[in-house]
């Protein structure tokens, strides 16, 4: 399943590019589903990441530059434009090899968020951000849930002076989508699905449960399942 189509953009909401293409989604159904395990699990986030972070960089700035072809002369393109990669710790690791795999020279900076499981409230506990003035920043964290760790992570990048930010997630529910839009309206999100919505723990229904966990196989559920 895909998931419903994105909000109409309106004042306040942030541009959502739902990711379209036949692999993504069976590389979804592959996170979605509760026998993957962990090593399975890591392959198809780094594939669908690589759908989702090319998404993100659509916007890239090229310059044209001449090529010789074995044939003939003729125009290319350059990347033209410095970019910076922000993984959300920890889940957001998990996209990071990807947007490494097409930017081999990508700046990378981190932000180090847990939820609070009883109040679903950020507490950062880590931060470490090169110079983002002018500077495409790419955000990345797989699930906008209740949107309060995306929007405390765009409270630190523009605090350390980004000015273009896109969020880059794999599962979004329209609850991180509304918050984040109410606090970050300038922040578009490429996801490669948006969910039904929330349960009563704050989790993304249907989802693919802790994305945290299931990388790095931790928590109950992850220790259950073996590949
Ligand atoms: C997960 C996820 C997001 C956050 C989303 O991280 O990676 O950062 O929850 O939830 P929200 O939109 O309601 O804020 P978590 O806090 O579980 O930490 P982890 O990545 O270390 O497991
Ligand atoms: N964080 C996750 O890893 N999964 C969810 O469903 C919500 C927050």
């Amino acid at each position: 399943m895909r998931g419903t189509a994105p909000p109409e953009p309106s004042r306040g909401a942030p541009a959502v590019r739902l990711l379209r293409h036949p692999l993504g989604d069976a590389l979804l159904c592959q996170l979605r589903d509760r026998s993957t395990g962990v090593e399975s699990f890591r392959a198809a986030a780094h594939r669908l990441s690589l759908l989702v972070c090319a998404t993100a960089l659509e916007e890239l700035t090229v310059e044209v530059v001449p090529v010789e072809t074995p044939l003939a002369p003729t125009n290319g393109a350059r990347v033209a434009e410095a970019v910076v990669g922000v993984p959300v710790l920890r889940a957001g690791l998990g996209m990071l090899p990807a947007l490494e795999a097409l930017l081999p020279d990508v700046t990378v900076g981190y932000i180090g968020l847990e939820r609070d499981e009883e109040h679903l409230t950020p507490t950062r506990y880590y931060g470490k951000l090169p110079d983002l003035v002018g500077r495409l920043v790419l955000l990345l964290d797989p699930m906008l849930a209740t949107g309060g760790s995306a929007a405390a992570a765009c409270d630190s990048l523009v605090a350390a002076g980004a000015d273009r930010i896109v969020l880059a997630c794999i599962v979004a529910a329209p609850e991180g989508l509304a918050h984040l839009g109410a606090r970050h309206p300038h922040v578009p999100v490429v996801t490669a699905a948006i969910d039904e919505g929330l349960d009563a723990r704050g989790y993304i229904v249907p989802g693919l449960g802790d994305f945290g966990d299931r990388l790095f196989g931790t928590g109950q559920a992850s220790e259950r399942v073996r590949n």
